[in-house]
């Protein structure tokens, strides 16, 4: 198995280009089987998490080519409406497929996507919505199946603002009978992106990024090209590794107004970050300060996603701090290897303390889930002497090359094949 080995103490300097959004291009990804033509997709990001959702297209028809990172996707043929469930339980996100396979063939079988390692990821609200579409929905405690003669425009309003549910509504009302409206909608950037996307290949949403989203179904697509936009939790990501081992770094992408609360948070803990229309520019040169609360919420809020990345960067901040995480039930998964490098971190519930110590020291830890491992990572940046990180296929889940990156900042850093 392969680990990252990471020898920290060294400031991170210079300027890297950010990857592709995978949070976006995953529902984009089951957006281009709502055309029966060509679509393609620039700034693609080679992640696990897409390999999957290419297997899954191509499981029911779709023929897929890369050429660089560029993707090219031809839904002419779909000729299967059930998801294999090897792949839906191996990435919970292919249930995203529900609402696209709905508005394609007005059916579709798919396996319960089940929990993970941050939570029991239920898919209720999903289920609930596409009922009041006029789908009648079977299921048994793993298989569900989905059908209508005639998906029907509804007024949705979702108990929360739940992302996933937001744009399974929007994959199937695109394409149904009439209006859709969508109350107490998802406000993430993704679900703008993922509108920008189907608005270009010719559908016609309105309110995208408030919490009330309006879709006009219509009967015909047409072929596209889109260039993603760059992930804003990777750029946070890196933002949050140059709070923690000081530095002085330019990280170039076009995410840059998407990350208001982390830019807040990295401020007050003393970072001097700017930001420009398509690069942030971030340099430190003491130790983090402790923050007294951060509470993770829906957007526009403290992204759950960066969570666990700056309580790395908090355990050796001045004084202590306290995380309150909102959004999943077990997203502290990172903290007893942390322990092991030296944090002083009590959990409670959904609260964590964090006390800053003087030092981590390097150790050997394992990922159990894709951000936890980058917070990882950054606790070896920051940390004396060596770490090795297993569990690195969580990690290449959402992250390109997090070591390569992190090397052309100074890091000393590398994958290593075991
Ligand atoms: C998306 O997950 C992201 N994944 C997650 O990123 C992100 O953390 C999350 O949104 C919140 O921002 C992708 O976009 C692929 P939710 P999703 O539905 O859609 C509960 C990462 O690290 N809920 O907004 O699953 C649920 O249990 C990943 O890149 C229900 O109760 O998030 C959770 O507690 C991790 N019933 C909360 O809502 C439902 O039917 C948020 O879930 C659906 C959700």
């Amino acid at each position: 198995m392969a680990f990252i080995e990471v020898i920290g103490g060294r400031h991170l300097q210079g300027e890297i280009p950010i990857q592709g959004s995978k949070n976006a291009v995953l529902p984009i990804l089951a957006a281009s089987i709502l055309h029966n033509g060509i679509t393609r997709i620039k700034n693609c990001p080679k992640i696990i998490d897409v390999y999957h959702m290419i297997k899954l297209l191509e499981s029911i028809g779709c023929i897929v080519t890369w050429e660089q990172n560029g993707l090219t996707i031809d839904a002419t043929e779909i000729n299967y409406n059930s998801v294999d469930k090897k792949y839906v339980s191996s990435m919970r996100s292919s249930i995203i497929l529900l609402g696209s396979l709905l508005g394609r063939n007005r059916s579709v079988t798919i396996s319960y996507p089940g929990g993970c390692a941050i939570g029991a990821r239920p898919i209720d609200l999903h289920l609930k919505a596409i009922k009041e579409m006029n789908v009648e929905v079977i299921h048994n405690e793993d298989i569900i199946f989905c059908s209508t003669s005639h998906l029907t425009g509804a007024k949705i309003v979702l108990s929360m603002p739940s992302v996933g549910a937001t744009e399974n509504v929007i994959l199937a009302a695109v394409k149904a009978d009439g209006i859709t409206i969508i109350d107490n909608a998802a406000m993430e950037p993704e679900i703008t992106e993922l509108c920008l996307f189907l608005n270009k290949m010719g559908a016609r949403i309105s309110g995208a990024g408030s919490k009330t989203i309006m879709i006009e179904g219509v009967e015909k697509f047409r072929d596209i090209e889109y260039t993603l936009v760059s992930d804003r939790i990777v750029m946070g990501t890196y933002l949050a590794a140059v709070a923690g081992t000081g530095g002085c770094v330019t990280l170039r992408g076009n995410c840059c107004n998407e990350n208001g609360a982390v830019i807040d948070t990295l401020r007050t803990m003393g970072c001097r970050i700017g930001v420009g229309k398509d690069y942030i520019n971030i340099c430190s040169n003491q130790l983090p300060k402790a923050v007294p609360l951060i509470e993770t919420e829906t957007y526009p809020g403290f992204p759950t996603d960066m969570q666990s990345q700056i309580m790395s960067v908090l355990t050796i901040a001045e004084g202590t701090s306290l995380i309150i995480e909102n959004i999943f039930e077990s997203r502290y998964k990172i903290v007893n290897e942390l322990a092991k490098m030296g944090a002083d971190i009590c959990v409670s519930d959904k609260a964590a303390r964090v006390k800053g110590v003087n030092a981590l020291t390097g150790a050997n830890v394992t990922a159990c889930e894709l951000r936890g491992g980058a917070g990882l990572v950054i606790a070896g940046l920051i940390a004396n002497g060596t770490s090795r990180i297993s569990g690195i296929e969580y990690i290449e889940r959402g992250y390109e090359n997090i070591s390569k990156d992190l090397a052309n900042l100074g890091a000393d850093i590398r994958r290593v094949e075991d």
